[in-house]
């Protein structure tokens, strides 16, 4: 049979490969391969980094959970109505009712919560004179939450503040909830938005889900994948055994059928192409580093405008918030100005979107931050 191959010529000898081929091939017991680039250990041994293998061991758990049959995904319509739905299943299934969202949460948090049926408390989580996190309030707050409460924590790029517990802290913040018996229901609207990087922005969720203990997530794709107006998220239940996911899930398409029997599909389609489709995902990770530095990029824009106006404060917390908010510390009074003399309009706790931004407009709203701080008290 002819070839049409039996024209390729050997390749030439690659010079790297054949001193490690050489080396492999000798014999003396005191060789020493000198050869290659990779570090090694004072024994010799090629080393596993000690977070690497943290890494992989939180994503074998996550594994693990998906594995054993033990998580519960429903499509919903959004993040809102996947925190709906959580809350209607908790509310009917769950026999503590209170739920401890962060002081200050996204606005639609207690409505969606109380008329669902549970009782909205709040933890304390903003400082407004460090214009940080308040730690010590929040693990004060939570270890004095009744056993079995419910926890609202938002997964990253924290809506309004922008500001996000470090690992450490996340850590001390699962080990208080496990060890109060709370429920934590994440809320993760702006995945990608705080580091712009998927994997990075999931590490507070995959902590709680390698413990092995429970957890709800509301997953929307609104932002991360544009797709505000489909309507597209899940309910995730990451429960203890099989069993319990099985009578899970049945009771959550039992919340569902009256309310919108089934969800929408075109915008599931869209994310399911995206999610399964290799190059097609690291294309969403590479635009949706685009969008997260673009905002990182106004926060630095807008702190040297602001910097240079000479306004007075210390106003490096726009750059040391994350995400899509930066929650200014601005009175409702100088917002109300802000928007009748130079027509820039947030809402009344003083939260600009940063997305909303441009280089083009950095300088009206730096003049108008200025005159608003020097103006009213
Ligand atoms: C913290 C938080 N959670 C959930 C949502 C719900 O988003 P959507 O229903 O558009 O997915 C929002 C939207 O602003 C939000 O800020």
């Amino acid at each position: 049979m002819s070839s049409i191959l039996s024209n390729v010529l050997p390749a030439p000898e690659d010079p790297v490969l054949s001193v490690i081929f050489a080396c492999r091939d000798d014999p003396c017991p005191v060789k020493l391969n000198l050869s290659v680039g990779a570090y090694q250990t004072e024994e010799g041994k090629p080393l596993v980094l000690e977070v690497v293998r943290k890494a992989e061991q939180q994503l074998a758990n996550d594994l693990h959970a998906v594995k054993e049959n033990r998580v519960v995904t429903i499509q919903c319509l959004s993040g809102t109505g996947s925190l709906r739905v959580g809350a209607e299943f908790l509310a009917k299934h769950h026999q503590q009712r209170v739920i401890f969202v962060p002081n200050p949460t996204w606005g639609n948090h207690p409505f969606i919560f109380t008329l669902a049926g549970l009782s909205v408390e709040y933890f304390r989580y903003y400082d407004p004179h460090t214009r940080g996190l308040d730690f010590e309030g929040m693990l004060e707050d939570l270890g004095a939450a009744p056993s079995g409460a419910l926890v609202v924590l938002q997964a990253c790029a924290h809506n309004p503040t922008g500001i996000d517990p470090t690992l450490e802290q996340w850590e001390q913040i699962r080990q208080i909830v496990r060890s109060k018996g709370l429920l934590p229901f994440f809320d993760n609207a702006y995945q990608g938005f705080a580091s712009g990087n998927l994997d990075s922005d999931a590490q507070s969720v995959r902590m709680f889900v390698a413990d092995g203990g429970e957890c709800l997530i509301a997953q929307s794709f609104a932002k991360n994948m544009g797709l505000y107006g489909e309507r597209i998220g899940a309910l995730t239940i990451v429960c203890t055994s099989e069993d319990v996911a099985r009578k899970v899930k049945s009771q959550l398409l039992l919340v569902v059928r009256p309310m919108y029997l089934s969800p929408p599909i075109h915008g599931a389609s869209i994310v399911t192409t995206i999610l399964k489709n290799s190059d097609m995902y690291k294309d969403w990770t590479i635009e949706l580093k685009g969008m997260a530095d673009r905002i990182i990029s106004m926060r630095q824009q807008l702190y040297e405008a602001i910097q240079a106006r000479g306004t007075p404060g210390d106003w490096s917390h726009i750059i040391k918030q994350i995400g899509m908010f930066y929650f200014t510390g601005l009175n409702e009074k100088q917002v109300r100005m802000m928007a009748k003399e130079y027509h820039i309009y947030m809402t009344y706790d003083g939260r600009i979107s940063m997305a909303g931004l441009s280089s083009k407009t950095v300088p009206q709203l730096a003049d108008a931050i200025h005159a608003a701080v020097t103006r009213i008290p």
